[in-house]
């Protein structure tokens, strides 16, 4: 793990104590008085697999495919199972994988969740550009999906070649999109790929926003340890001078900055399955913050089918965050958003950010990363740039150490991090 990774979570959490994730796990969940709850429904199965991928997914099989449903409703019942009424919950988010691949089953998982729950901000559906044809995209709004995010990663011929993929039918997909009225049509792209320029990323964009999209996501490349990607990654001052130079031309074209990656033309378009307070996360390699504790099931569809055929939970891995460590992961995830609100901070935490991250927002202001608007801390781009560069850090130090081991291992007794 990188020693700046490591020191700053030192210095962050006050305390030279690593994050320890065990093979605990629980049969119910505690999650009825947790405000702010998002729900996260992972299908791990894809057409084709694509090597710079790090998600856990696997070659779609119908029988494999099929069992993991049944396992994944009964995972949905067992953890609902003791609820005493309906809850509130902001947002229900598929991702994968390809979860459209199973669009004729979503409705099932959909009104099995229902029943438990009211969901308040819409229910959004990751796809492939394959899975833009009638047949799906009717069956996903007679489920009541509302946003989509189709992964585009580029509509440039040569870096779908780098990435592995067949060109794509651009008109076909135009032409697909306007038959259909979801509320948010989130395209994602990836950024820095060998050769690419900041015009490339502009057209690609553009020409997002003239076939139907609402939204778009830039998401910087990332070179996974564990998978089979050959794809070798940007340098630093290349990506930074083309990260700001297509976050000033989406300024300049009045587009608005919903997160550090993802930018809309319509104020009410977004899409975003992370910033949430709390969070339940069934099947595979979902994870599940509530409150203090983080879990992740486990990556393995063969045994989690099996752990819930014995009725019990898929856990994989549970951390118990100190006070500390919840406010660093809170303070992350907040400033994805590009903005921290002290006052949202102390509803959450009762106490003043002030009095225990001041200094390290006073340096983050001099140093020019944030600029106060109002009681607000608004991050700069310098700001975002240096987010992003900490994020690879983080997902290089974190996620791909945790999700290489847990790709190898269905229940790692113990991960320290
Ligand atoms: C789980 S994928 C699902 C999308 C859909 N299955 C597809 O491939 O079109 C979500 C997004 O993660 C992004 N992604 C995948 N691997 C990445 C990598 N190595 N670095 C950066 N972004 C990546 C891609 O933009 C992708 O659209
Ligand atoms: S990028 Fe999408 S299609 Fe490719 S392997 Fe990952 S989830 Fe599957």
């Amino acid at each position: 793990m990188s020693i700046l990774t490591t020191l700053s979570r030192m210095w962050l959490t006050r305390s030279l104590n690593p994050f320890i994730f065990t093979d605990e796990y629980d049969n119910s969940l505690p999650f009825e008085d947790c405000s702010s709850l998002g729900l996260y429904v992972h299908i791990p199965f894809c057409r084709n697999i694509c090597a710079f991928c790090p998600y856990c997914k696997q070659v779609y099989d119908e029988s494999v495919c099929k069992a993991y449903i049944e396992a994944l409703l009964n995972e949905i019942r067992m953890v609902t199972k003791d609820m005493k009424e309906k809850k509130k919950v902001t947002s229900l988010y598929f991702g994968g994988g390809s979860p459209a691949l199973i669009a004729d089953l979503l409705g099932e998982i959909i009104d099995l969740l229902k029943q438990h729950f009211i969901i308040t901000e819409g229910i959004g559906v990751e796809l492939h550009p394959e899975d833009i044809r009638d047949s799906t995209l009717s069956l996903l709004q007679e489920a009541g999906v509302s946003k989509l995010s189709i992964g585009i990663q580029s509509f440039h011929d040569k870096f779908l070649g780098i990435l592995g993929r067949p060109p794509l039918n651009i008109e076909g997909m135009r032409e697909t999109l306007e038959r259909y009225s979801f509320e948010t049509v989130s395209m994602d792209f990836i950024f820095a790929l060998p050769g690419q320029t900041a015009d490339d990323l502009k057209t690609d964009t553009e020409l997002a926003f003239s076939i139907g999209a609402n939204h778009i996501a830039v998401y910087p490349f990332i070179d996974f340890d564990f998978t089979s990607n050959k794809v070798p990654p940007m340098r630093k001052n290349e990506k930074r001078r083309l990260l700001d130079e297509i976050t000033l031309h989406f300024e300049e074209k009045g587009y608005v900055r919903n997160s550090i990656w993802t930018f809309s033309n319509e104020e009410n378009a977004n899409y975003s399955s992370m910033t949430r307070d709390n969070f339940l996360g069934f099947g595979c390699s979902a994870t599940t913050l509530l409150k203090d504790q983080f879990k992740i099931n486990t990556f393995s569809v063969e045994e989690y089918c099996r752990r819930i055929s014995q009725n019990n939970l898929p856990t994989s891995l549970t951390l118990h965050f100190s006070p500390r460590q919840r406010m660093i992961y809170y303070l992350f995830w907040t400033a994805y958003s590009t903005e921290v609100n002290p006052k949202n901070f102390e509803d959450f935490f009762h106490i003043p950010l002030k009095k225990v991250y001041g200094l390290e927002f006073f340096l983050a202001e001099k140093l020019g990363f944030f600029k106060k608007e109002g009681s607000c801390y608004k991050m700069t781009l310098k700001g975002a740039f240096y987010y992003h560069h900490y994020e690879n850090f983080y997902t290089l130090s974190y996620i791909d150490k945790m999700w290489g081991i847990m790709k190898d291992e269905a229940f790692p007794s113990e991960i320290r991090l």
